[in-house]
């Protein structure tokens, strides 16, 4: 068994950012289970689906296949044996994986990946469910939240740098419907395991988070 760190929270919390850097400082594999969602996503995105359409989703879950792989200890995300990574972070991939993670099929469909590399590996895991539905004996648990507010500033922020147009009050809705969704769907909704430590990161440096985290997990 692998030593288990399950970083879950809403998005925008910065799990990605941080989960990276301590995987680094502690010598860990980091998984981001979201991109797996996301590979799934382009699957449906591709094949024209309609989110709504339970059946239709569940369906197409039949003809992909999501598998992981490092480059250079970058995860990478191949659908169908074509390397996707370079494609999954837009908005439309995002609401796309938010929308069609509540079909019980889809989760299905990534379960195992999931839990045979936290199995095999010393992970640092992040996602929405990872501590209270994948790895519920992980070593360490977080939830690491952050404001509306301070999410949708780090994304506004972001994105201009890459320059992109975007308008901080429709990330801000967009960041609360994505919320919304992820918490009160039926299956695997986000919310804090009983046994994580809560990390809420709005006055916090990234160096601050990072040693918080580190501090919890045992010395490497
Ligand atoms: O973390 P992210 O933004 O890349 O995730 C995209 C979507 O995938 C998110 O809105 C909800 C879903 N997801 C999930 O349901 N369970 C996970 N463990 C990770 C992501």
């Amino acid at each position: 068994m692998g030593y288990n760190v399950a970083i879950d929270g809403p998005a925008g919390a910065g799990k990605s950012t941080i989960a990276k850097l301590v995987a680094k400082e502690k010598g860990y594999i980091y998984v981001d289970t979201g991109a797996m969602y996301r590979g799934l996503a382009i699957h449906f995105l591709k094949k024209g689906i309609d989110p709504e359409d339970r059946d239709a989703v569940a369906e197409a879950c039949q003809d992909a296949e999501v598998t992981i792989g490092y480059e250079n200890g970058i995860q990478q995300i191949y659908l169908n044996g074509e390397n996707v990574t370079g494609m999954l972070r837009t908005e439309e991939v995002g609401n796309m994986a938010s929308k069609t993670s509540a079909i019980p099929q889809v989760r299905e469909k990534l379960l195992d990946l999931q839990r045979t590399l936290a199995e095999e590996k010393d992970v640092i895991m992040d996602g929405r469910d990872i501590g209270t539905n994948i790895l519920p004996h992980a070593d360490v648990k977080i939830y690491l939240t952050a404001s509306v507010e301070t999410r949708a500033n780090r994304r506004y922020n972001e994105l201009r740098e890459k320059g992109e147009e975007c308008d901080l009050e429709e990330i801000a809705r967009d960041i609360k419907e994505r919320d919304e969704r992820d918490m009160t769907r039926k299956i695997a909704p986000l919310k804090m395991a009983d046994d994580a430590v809560l990390v809420d990161s709005s006055g916090m440096t990234i160096p601050e988070v990072v040693g918080r985290i580190c501090s919890l997990c045992r010395e490497s």
